[in-house]
Parts: C-alpha cells; sequence; structure tokens
C-alpha cells in the first residue's frame, strides 16, 4: 500500500480525466492521498476533493508565490478551513527564493505567520522550501517548529540540512527526483537517512519520475520512487511501502 502525501488533483491539468484517474487509485495500491491547497482556491479544491473521496484528505495554506493574496481576513478564512475534519495539515508554506517575486520579506511573514495558525490549530506543516534554505531554517528555529512538525516536501538541499530538519522531527519529502540521473543530492540524503523520516509524494501534475519524466505526473507512478528508495537502501519494495505508509499515517494524525 502506498500513500501519496502531496498530490495537486485539484490542477487544472486532470480537468479532462479527474474521475477517471482517481478511481483507479485503489486497485493499483494507491491507497490514500493528501491534496495540497497552494492558494486560496486551491485549498478549497482540496477540501471539495476530500469531501468527495474517502481516500482523499485535504491539506489548506497559501504558497510562497501566492502570498500577496493574503491579508489578515484571508488568514482566518483558512483556520476555518482548517478545522474541517478531513484537514490534517496546513500546508504548502515556505519559501521560494527561485523568482524575484513576492518580496522575501512578504514570504518570511507570511510562512511565520501560517506556522503560528498550525500551532494554533494543532496541525502539522507541508514546507516548500527552494533556494531559501538558510532563512527556512531560522525561521522554523524562531518559531519553534520541532513543537509544530511537518515535512519538508520535494526536499532538494543537502544531506546535512536533511538531518537538522529530521533532528527538529521533520519528514523529508522524496519523489520523481529520486529517479533522475541529476538526483545525486537527493540519493545521498536517502542513502543516509533513516527510512522512517521518508515520505512518499509526488506533486503531480509536477514532477514525474523516470521513464515517464517531462509528462503529466500521477500517484500511479510513485511505484517508480519506491523501486529507486529500495535500491539505494538494498531493502524489499515491500519494506519501503510499508515504512512510509506507517510514517505518512503517524504524520497526518490518522
Ligand atoms: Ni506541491
Amino acid at each position: 500500500m502506498i500513500f501519496d502525501t502531496h498530490a495537486h488533483y485539484d490542477d487544472e491539468q486532470f480537468d479532462a480525466d479527474r474521475e477517471a484517474l482517481l478511481s483507479q487509485m485503489k486497485e493499483n495500491g494507491i491507497e490514500r492521498i493528501a491534496d495540497i491547497g497552494a492558494s486560496m482556491a486551491s485549498s478549497k479544491e482540496a477540501l471539495l476533493l476530500s469531501e468527495k473521496y474517502d481516500f482523499i484528505y485535504a491539506v489548506v495554506g497559501v504558497h510562497p508565490s501566492e502570498v500577496e493574496e493574503l491579508n489578515d481576513d484571508k488568514l482566518e478564512e483558512l483556520r476555518i478551513m482548517s478545522r474541517k475534519p478531513k484537514c490534517v495539515a496546513i500546508g504548502e508554506i515556505g519559501l521560494d527564493y527561485h523568482w524575484p517575486e513576492p518580496s522575501r520579506e512578504l514570504q518570511q511573514h507570511w510562512f511565520s505567520r501560517q506556522l503560528s495558525l498550525a500551532r494554533e490549530e494543532h496541525k502539522p506543516v507541508v514546507i516548500h522550501s527552494r533556494e531559501a534554505a538558510e532563512d527556512t531554517l531560522r525561521i522554523m528555529k524562531e518559531q519553534k517548529a520541532e513543537e509544530i512538525g511537518g515535512v519538508v516536501h520535494c526536499f532538494s538541499y543537502s544531506k546535512e540540512i536533511a538531518r537538522i530538519c529530521a533532528d527538529m522531527g521533520f519528514y523529508i519529502g522524496v519523489g520523481g527526483v529520486i529517479t533522475f540521473k541529476n538526483g545525486k543530492k537527493l540519493k545521498e540524503t536517502v542513502a543516509d537517512l533513516p527510512l522512517d523520516k521518508i515520505l512518499l509524494e509526488t506533486d503531480c501534475p509536477y514532477l514525474a519520475p523516470e521513464p515517464y519524466r517531462g509528462k503529466r505526473n500521477s500517484s500511479l507512478f510513485l511505484p517508480y520512487v519506491v523501486e529507486a528508495i529500495a535500491d539505494i537502501k538494498g531493502i524489499s519494495k515491500e519494506e519501503v511501502m510499508d515504512v512510509t505508509y506507517n510514517n505518512a499515517l503517524r504524520f497526518y494524525g490518522l
């Protein structure tokens, strides 16, 4: 059984065949899925999906690239959304310095405030962090993130930084990049990290694993990620699936 801990089935790339695709999940071993909001609108869509499908859970939050839409009222709206029974975490939230906008100050402000929201609502967080390791760790420490708990999804930093996150009680999200030829850094991280710190994720429709790199991703491709992790760690695919499935249940409090 596989738990896809990070998917975006609310994305328009699934509009044409969303129902047909989701109806194939269980028979292919994809037992549960967390649909992750990235804006106010997609957070609402994630909740709708979680109400429609018993095996889908919702995560609500505003991605660093979308924080210009946030204000005090919207944050309160997020709080109310986070109290829905199938909302299991706050995210994806964080810092993304790859693009010049929104400003770093604005991203940091809303990252901190959404971390506070998670603490107040007793939910873990799903963190997106790109080219911003230092500030991400600083804000996590300031906000005592070790008391909140969470995952650093689509982990792209060094194994040393993964260890710091793991020591704060965080999980590391691993997806299609682990199968890429240029995924050496992530392979080193996975080799170094105990399996009980790893969560499986797709980030679909993005980041399809080899041999589908560049195509639309879905949870159905996760067996390629499982195989890559099993090879790196020299263990069976069953063990990778069992341990990461239980990690995901523990992480999302299910
Ligand atoms: Ni994502």
